[in-house]
This record gives structure tokens, C-alpha cells and sequence, in this order.
């Protein structure tokens, strides 16, 4: 027997829902909110207010996109965290209130979790090809940046993360520091595209293990444009397509650097990319270019599961639903991480 899963997101500015049949998508509905760009970042209070005027019309746009009744629908999967604690409240309060009213069982879904476990969705149109376990996970999204291991559907070890920001972050700051439109990330990338990667060099960091950081990144390229523009005020202009994509190629290395190191530490050939900032064409092509080098089997999620969606969040509810993992009433929604971080 097939099973019907509504996935629902909110952990951010994204108010997501999606109708999957076991691992197929049928719908996947995102209502982005335009309403921060004139703040040049996410403002939660107004996020949580979008996502009480988008929760319903979205909700019922999925069932509808995917030709299904409610009643079809087997459980409801929620982000649970984490994220901007008012922006999971509205999902998490509608998906207990809708579990409720058709009495079906509830799922609670790591926003993490769920970027990685976008690898095992297949579109209507064509079948994918999933990594097999154990494999290796860069996850990398404007609030997280973790190198995970992932041994089944529901056991995932962090085995590295950022010590202070994203690079997601890394990229949004930046963007921000050269007055791009937010958030900077695809911004920057499509500039990146036509610029000289190697027209200026900014520093790494030497962290331990398998751990990142990037604030430092982003305060020697705040520091580099302060002095370059006392002596040409048009720099940025002038340079932008080459300062993205020497700032992209400075990321990517970075990301790179730790994950060989891990795939080398552990063993594991098997590697994936997730997250938003897995749309990135330089940390793509860095991640394709490890085929040859070192033999990796490489997986990059599909364009429209990479950033926040629902997809994501209801195949890894159906996963948790076929362990039979449910969670109730009580759920409350978490703003951090989970830290269940280990070396080996
Ligand atoms: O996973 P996501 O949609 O939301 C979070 O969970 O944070 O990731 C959003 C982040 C933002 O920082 C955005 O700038 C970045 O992903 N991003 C990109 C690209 N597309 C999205 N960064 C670099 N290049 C891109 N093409
Ligand atoms: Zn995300």
C-alpha cells in the first residue's frame, strides 16, 4: 500500500508544503516572502506573521496540486527545529491541529536531517539515484554548516561543524558588504561565473578536526574594502564579478579542504552535498572534480531540493513513519541544533 505524507516547513521565511507518495513527489509548494529584502536579511517577527497569512493557502494548494483528499493522507510531517522559534510555532501548531482533526500521527522532522535525506525524493518525471549508506553529507545552509555521516535513514552522527558562521552566511555578509540584493548566495554565484577566481586571495582558517569557520573570512573582506575604496571609491564596482568569484572560490575551498580530509579519515567514497548552498556551481564543480581525483561517488540534490522545501521534510517524516517514530501533542519546536557531535 502506498503512503501519503504532508510535509510541512516553516523554520525560516520559506512557508513550505509538500504531498508525497512514499518517495514521490506529487506537490511541492514554497511562499517565499519578499517582504525582507528591504532589510537585506530575515527579520523573524515579520516571518512569523508571513507564515500565518501563507500556512493555509499553501497547505491547501499541495493537496490540490497533488490530485489527493485529505483524508488520503496517512501522517503529518513538521520541522520541529531548527530555526526562528515563532516560524516553527505556525507549522508546528497547524500540524498538530491537522493530525488532530483527521486523527493521523504526527512526525517530527531536524530541518538537517531532512536537507540530507532530500537525496532519497524522486520527481514524477525521472528516477534519481541515491547515495548508498555509509556516506558522508556536506550540509551547508545559511544557518548551519556540518560534514555529517549518515548510516541508515534515521542515524546521523555530525562529526564536524562551524565554530561561528554559516557559509551560507559567509556568502549572505559578504554579499551584503559589496551592497548585493538578499540574499547574496545566488547573487554572487551568478557573478562568480564570469569573474577571475584568482584575482584576490583571502586568508583560510586552521581549525581543528573537521570543524570551519568563517567569520574571519568575512572581516578580511570587510577590512579589504575598506582600504581599497579610500583609494577608489568605484572598487567594488569596478572589480565586482572578480571579488565573488575570488570570495566563492575562498569559500569552497574551505568546505572542500575539511570534507577530503573527512572522506580520507573515514574511508568513505560515498559523498553528498546539501542545503542551500548546495546550489552553488563552484562547490558543485568542486565536488564533480573528486570523481576523477578520488574516486568519489558524488550526489547533488536536484535545484529545487537544495534550498528550504517540504519535500524534504515529508520523505524523512515518511521514513520516520515507516520505523513507526511518531511524535504528539506535546511537541514543542527548538531553535538550535541538535549537538550530537563526535569525532572518531
Ligand atoms: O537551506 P536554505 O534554503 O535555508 C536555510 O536552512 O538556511 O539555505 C539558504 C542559504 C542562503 O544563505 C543562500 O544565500 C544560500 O543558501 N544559497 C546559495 C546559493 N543558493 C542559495 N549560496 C551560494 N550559491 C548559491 N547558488
Ligand atoms: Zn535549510
Amino acid at each position: 500500500m502506498s503512503i501519503y505524507i504532508l510535509g510541512i516547513e516553516s523554520s525560516c521565511d520559506d512557508t513550505s508544503a509538500a504531498i508525497i507518495k512514499d518517495n514521490v513527489v506529487l506537490s511541492n509548494v514554497i511562499a517565499n516572502q519578499s517582504v525582507h529584502e528591504q532589510y537585506g536579511g530575515v527579520v523573524p517577527e515579520l516571518a512569523s506573521r508571513a507564515h500565518q497569512q501563507n500556512i493555509i493557502p499553501v497547505i491547501d494548494a499541495a493537496i490540490r496540486q497533488a490530485n489527493i483528499q485529505k483524508n488520503d493522507i496517512h501522517a503529518v510531517a513538521f520541522t520541529k527545529g531548527p530555526g526562528l522559534l515563532g516560524s516553527l510555532l505556525v507549522g508546528v501548531s497547524f500540524a498538530k491541529a491537522f493530525a488532530l482533526a483527521l486523527n493521523i500521527p504526527l512526525v517530527e522532522v531536524d530541518h538537517l536531517e531532512a536537507h540530507i535525506l532530500a537525496h532519497f525524493l524522486q520527481n514524477q518525471e525521472h528516477s534519481i539515484t541515491h547515495p548508498k549508506f555509509p556516506f558522508l553529507c556536506l550540509t551547508v545552509s545559511g544557518g548551519h554548516t556540518q560534514i555529517v555521516k549518515v548510516e541508515a535513514y534515521n542515524k546521523t552522527t555530525i562529526i564536524g561543524q562551524t565554530i561561528d558562521d554559516a557559509a551560507g552566511e559567509a556568502f549572505d555578509k559578504i554579499a551584503k558588504i559589496m551592497q548585493l540584493p538578499y540574499p547574496g548566495g545566488p547573487v554572487l554565484d551568478k557573478m562568480a561565473q564570469v569573474g577571475n577566481a584568482d584575482k584576490f586571495k583571502f586568508p583560510k582558517p586552521n581549525i581543528k578536526d573537521f570543524d570551519y569557520s568563517f567569520s574571519g573570512l568575512k572581516t578580511s573582506v570587510l577590512y579589504f574594502l575598506r582600504d581599497q575604496l579610500k583609494e577608489n571609491p568605484n572598487f567594488i564596482e569596478e572589480h565586482k564579478v572578480d571579488l565573488a568569484a575570488s570570495v566563492q572560490k575562498t569559500i569552497v575551498d574551505i568546505l572542500m579542504q575539511k570534507l577530503i580530509k573527512a572522506s580520507k579519515a573515514t574511508g568513505i567514497k560515498e559523498i553528498a552535498i546539501a542545503g542551500g548552498v548546495s546550489a552553488n556551481s563552484g562547490l558543485r564543480n568542486a565536488v564533480l572534480a573528486q570523481k576523477e581525483q578520488l574516486g568519489w561517488n558524488v550526489f547533488l540534490p536536484h535545484i529545487s531540493f537544495s534550498t528550504d522545501n517540504a519535500a524534504m521534510i515529508a520523505i524523512a517524516g515518511y521514513f520516520k513513519y515507516q520505523d513507526q517514530i511518531f511524535s504528539n501533542q506535546h511537541a514543542t519546536p527548538y531553535s538550535r541544533s541538535k549537538t550530537n557531535k563526535k569525532y572518531f
